[in-house]
């Protein structure tokens, strides 16, 4: 794969994973993608997470939308993420007959991140090396990633799936950007969908506080993913599917 690369990257957002209905006729998209096209899918998990901290007993405080993650909680993360999430997609996506393979950022080296401050194993990663991915989509595997990344000691850190994806599309020279979420791309203060957004009017959008929460690392990973050439971006209702492409596009 030369630098006119033809790979997707597409995130699904965990807030779509309980879905059954939207979850399976996305990976019956992905897998139809994946027939034609080079296609990496990344996913996160924040409610399972919260599912399976809650079980046992992990309170979790937040300090902007991240999550302090201690060591004893980021083994939870990792096991859902990595695991039991992780998994679940992969076995999915092989049944509808493509060869998915599961990975974390943690796996040959494909994601490393630096430590956030204060925050114990939260990371944002700073490094990709795409070619694990480039070995798997040459042999003819639907790579599909977890947002684990290691550390510089190798530990697992905590990373957000959008930042994630953003830091592998750049990697991998990505044609195109997709982050299906579970609403219809960036709202407005009247909650309609905005169909254009300009990079530079994201800060804008965020300092008024029309953009919040799980939407910001979506916008600020769009506007890094943009700057370093991946040219196309979109954050689309996850439920209308992946050819539709029903939301936001993220322009220069
Ligand atoms: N201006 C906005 N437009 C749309 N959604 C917004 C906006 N501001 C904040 N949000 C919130 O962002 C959420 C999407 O981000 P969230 O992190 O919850 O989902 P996800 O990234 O798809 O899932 P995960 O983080 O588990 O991978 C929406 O459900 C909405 O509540
Ligand atoms: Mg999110």
């Amino acid at each position: 794969m030369g630098t006119k690369s033809k790979v997707w990257v597409v995130k699904f957002g965990g807030s779509l994973l309980s879905d059954d209905t939207a979850r399976r006729s996305f990976l019956k998209e992905a897998a139809s993608v994946a027939r034609k096209e080079p296609l990496v899918l990344v996913h996160g998990g924040g409610p399972e997470i919260n599912a399976a901290l809650d079980k046992m007993g992990i309170v979790s405080s937040w300090v902007k939308g991240r999550r302090v993650t201690d060591d004893a909680a980021m083994g939870v993360v990792e096991g859902v993420l990595s695991g039991t999430v992780n998994k679940k997609l992969v076995g999915e996506l092989n049944a509808l007959g493509v060869r998915a393979v599961g990975v974390s950022g943690r796996d040959g080296g494909l994601l490393k991140a630096k430590p956030v401050p204060d925050l114990g194993r939260v990371g944002e990663p700073d490094k990709a090396d795409p070619n694990l991915i480039l070995v798997l989509l040459k042999a003819g595997y639907l790579p599909v990633l977890s947002s684990v990344a290691a550390g510089r000691d190798g530990g697992a850190l905590n990373v957000n799936a959008d930042e994630a994806a953003s830091a592998l599309a750049v990697a991998l020279k990505a044609r195109r950007l997709v982050y299906m979420t579970d609403v219809a791309g960036v709202l407005d203060a009247a909650k309609k969908t905005i169909p254009v957004i300009r990079v530079g009017d994201v800060q804008r959008w965020i300092d008024d506080g029309v953009i919040t929460g799980g939407m910001i690392p979506k916008v600020m990973s769009c506007r890094n993913a943009l700057k370093k050439g991946v040219a196309e971006i979109n954050i689309i209702n996850g439920r209308a599917g992946l050819s539709k492409r029903i939301g936001t596009q993220l322009l220069p």
